[in-house]
């Protein structure tokens, strides 16, 4: 429910991963565009949100402001038939969607992926309802790690700090990317090249913290020798407060996450 940019980004990737099989998988959106980009992946479409609804599973996937309304006109079969619910949706707690089902014990997870699921390179937090079963457990793990890495969380709260972190995060290093990218070009790169070059530097930096398990700061280090261009580039990111703009933004993410449920 919902085929937009996160929610085909996780169809799409679980179809890449053979985790879902294409024939099984049925989209319903109210955007005409979004249908036609769901049928030209060779999805079915649903004719109606009962015919969706009467799914095993169901993402729910649709901005925050659209829940209440598509939860009020799927309440009635949604708790007739009792699907698993995974919604990626930000910022609402189980017990909210809980509530807009009436209180009716569902067997919900609660998703925070993000948008690198289309290149299967995505880092998605969950948890869950006390409701769920072992097998929910298998389905959610294994669609989440066909599109990249999962991790379970056992207290929502930290939902809303992955939220801020890691859900908005690639909007953060493509701020960074694209002002990088911005210089070069001035500086007379070639525009293509500008952007390989900065994105394969944001992966290279990425990979070298993750598969070698160096620290940022140890990073750096190797980077930055004293006296040379680096340490001259970090001088003016620290003295116009670059840390702290990032750690004022990524608050404010994740004070945005919890105010929504509010
Ligand atoms: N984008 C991300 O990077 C990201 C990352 C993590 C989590 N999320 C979460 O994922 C959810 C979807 O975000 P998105 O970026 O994919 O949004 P999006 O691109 O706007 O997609 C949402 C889609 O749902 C459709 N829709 C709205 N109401 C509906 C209804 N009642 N029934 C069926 N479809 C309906 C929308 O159609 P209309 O345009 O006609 O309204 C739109 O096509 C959000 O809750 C967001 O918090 C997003």
């Amino acid at each position: 429910m919902g085929f937009g940019k996160m929610g085909s980004s996780l169809i799409s990737g679980g179809i890449r991963s053979g985790v879902l099989k294409r024939d099984e998988v049925c989209i319903y959106d109210l955007d005409s565009e979004r249908v036609k980009f769901a049928e030209s992946e060779g999805l079915s479409i649903a004719k109606s949100l009962d015919d969706v609804v009467d799914s095993d599973s169901l993402i729910i996937a649709v901005k925050p402001k659209d829940l209440t309304d598509l939860l009020s006109s799927a309440k009635a079969s949604l708790i007739e038939r009792r699907p698993l619910l995974i919604s990626i949706v930000a910022g609402i707690r189980i017990e909210k969607l809980q509530s807009m089902l009436d209180d009716v014990q569902m067997r919900i997870v609660r998703v925070m992926p993000n948008i690198a699921a289309s290149v299967n390179e995505a880092i998605s937090a969950y948890c869950t309802s006390k409701s769920v079963r072992k097998e929910d457990l298998e389905f959610i793990n294994s669609l989440l790690c066909g599109v990249g890495k999962a991790v379970f969380v056992d207290n929502e709260d930290e939902l809303d700090i992955i939220t801020g972190v890691s859900g908005s995060g690639p909007a953060y290093f493509s701020l960074m990317m694209g002002a990088m990218e911005k210089v070069a070009i001035e500086r007379g790169i070639e525009r293509n090249l500008a952007r390989m070059m900065v994105a394969q530097t944001c992966r290279g930096a990425a990979t070298m913290i993750l598969e070698r398990g160096i620290s940022p700061e140890e990073l750096i280090r190797m980077v930055a020798s004293p006296g040379g261009t680096t340490e001259e580039a970090l001088k003016v990111m620290e003295e116009r407060k670059f840390s702290l703009i990032v750690s004022d933004a990524v608050s404010a993410a994740i004070e945005k996450s919890r105010r929504i449920n509010r």
